[in-house]
């Protein structure tokens, strides 16, 4: 082929349209630049909703060791390798998916911007990317799943106190078309994050964040109980922050505000919520329930140890996915980078093994894929777009985050994702 018949690449492309824009006074609407990216979400959000995406438990060792592991690791690009064409699809349960990336399950997405779940969705949709709808957000999956067409979605679920709860967000996963299921392990006590406990703010409070259950017709039977009150819990004063957040509360839950004001109806949602939503005594054998509930693959999120791994593989599990929840459960907790390379060697060969946390670039995805990750989760990263300038800049991010892998990638002498193997990485101390 003669080099003027090349196909134009992703990368090429959004090169082509960033700099010929520019050329008539356009600047991207969301900075490449990731420190950049984060001070202008942050200039947009309310300080407790950037307190809430930003941070992580205790001291935030987690958050900087996640992205600290990746400067152990140094790429060592191979020359004269021909990389004309550069293909970046990599192949996941079956199917292919566009880039080997796809977007971590993130809550509360409303604290970003405005309807943040649907506009994820939609910039999902346009640009290809799966999206993993998380247990925590503020609209139904229906509601996401239906902007989004045969795009591929996965569903993340928190194991709740109610078995049946989780039967019926499992069937609506399901039928919502989403093709598999993200167990999350270690949420079952929400971390100690010193943000939020000195903004005393958790959005739940507010009614954020609860659209998965409120739409759900067990959680509404659960609703009609009469859950005992917790005897810790301090008496409820009214004051006037209390009064606003009754107003928020009836504002966010769905139907008509007046109504929400007066019936008492999401004091009583986020209080089941409240009462149900997490279970500690989670252990592996209750993983044959969930197990025997669907036929779609089921990947447990939030595995660091190996033998924890490999115990998954035992009971049926299909994938891994080696996470720290983005350093917001446990201060001092490993990087999952740093830990990557040991699941892989216990579980690699049998199951896909993906990783989040820390992911920022094109070569975090390039080094993680070296070193034996079949795909990687973006994060704080897409919200972050969202929170500039909603749908477009998750567009944006997701655009960037392409360009950025397939240069990478073919700078670094391959012209395929198999192609990326360990030899391309030095270990530098
Ligand atoms: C604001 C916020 C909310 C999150 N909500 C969820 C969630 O509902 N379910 C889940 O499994 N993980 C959740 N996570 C963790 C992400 O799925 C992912 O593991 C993490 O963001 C990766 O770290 P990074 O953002 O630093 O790349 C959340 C993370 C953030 C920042």
């Amino acid at each position: 082929m003669d080099s003027n018949q090349l196909p134009t690449s992703q990368s090429i492309a959004r090169q082509v349209q960033i700099y010929l824009e520019g050329a008539s006074g356009k600047k991207p609407l969301v900075p490449t630049n990731l420190t950049d990216l984060e001070r202008e979400a942050k200039k947009r959000m309310s300080p407790k909703g950037y307190g809430y995406m930003a941070g992580g438990a205790g001291e935030e060792s987690t958050i900087t060791r996640n992205r600290e592991a990746f400067e152990n690791w140094k790429i060592v690009p191979r020359m004269l390798q021909d990389v004309s064409t550069r293909d970046i699809t990599t192949d996941l349960f079956g199917k292919t998916l566009k880039a080997p990336f796809l977007l971590a399950p993130i809550g509360v997405l409303d604290l970003a911007y405005k309807n943040g779940d649907l506009l994820t969705a939609k910039a999902a949709a346009n640009t290809g990317i799966p999206m993993i709808f998380s247990n925590q957000a503020s609209y139904s999956m229906e509601q996401m799943a239906g902007l989004m067409g045969n795009n591929p979605k996965w569903f993340q679920l928190y194991w709740s106190k109610s078995n049946r709860l989780v039967e019926s967000l499992i069937k609506r996963a399901e039928n919502s078309g989403c093709e598999a299921i993200v167990l999350t392990l270690d949420t079952t006590l929400l971390g100690w994050r010193l943000r939020d406990l000195d903004l005393a703010y958790l959005p739940f409070l507010e009614g954020n964040g609860i659209g998965q259950y409120t739409s759900d017709p067990v959680f509404k039977e659960l609703m009609k109980l009469d859950l005992p009150e917790d005897p810790n819990a301090p008496k409820r004063r009214v004051t006037l922050q209390s009064i606003a957040t009754l107003i928020k509360l009836a504002q966010n839950y769905p139907g008509s505000f007046f109504k929400n004001l007066t019936s008492g109806e999401p004091i009583k949602a986020v209080q089941t919520f409240i009462n149900i939503y997490s279970r500690p005594n989670l252990t592996f054998e209750d993983l044959p329930f969930l197990r025997k509930l669907t036929k779609l693959p089921i990947l447990l999120k939030g595995v660091l140890h190996p033998e924890d791994a490999i115990k998954a593989c035992e009971y049926g599990i299909d994938g891994i996915i080696v996470s720290n929840h983005g350093g917001r459960q446990v201060n001092g907790a490993v990087s999952t980078f740093e830990v990557l390379p040991e699941i892989v060697n216990a579980v690699g060969h049998k199951v896909p093994v993906l990783m989040d946390s820390g992911i920022r670039t094109g070569s975090d995805i390039f080094k993680a894929l070296a070193l034996g990750a079949k795909a990687v989760l973006l994060g704080r990263t897409y919200c972050y777009g969202l929170a500039i300038a909603g749908q477009k800049g998750v567009e944006e991010v997701i655009q960037n985050t392409i360009a950025d892998f397939e240069l990478t990638m073919g700078l670094a002498g391959c012209k395929a994702v198999n192609e990326i193997t360990s030899g391309h990485l030095k270990k530098v101390n």
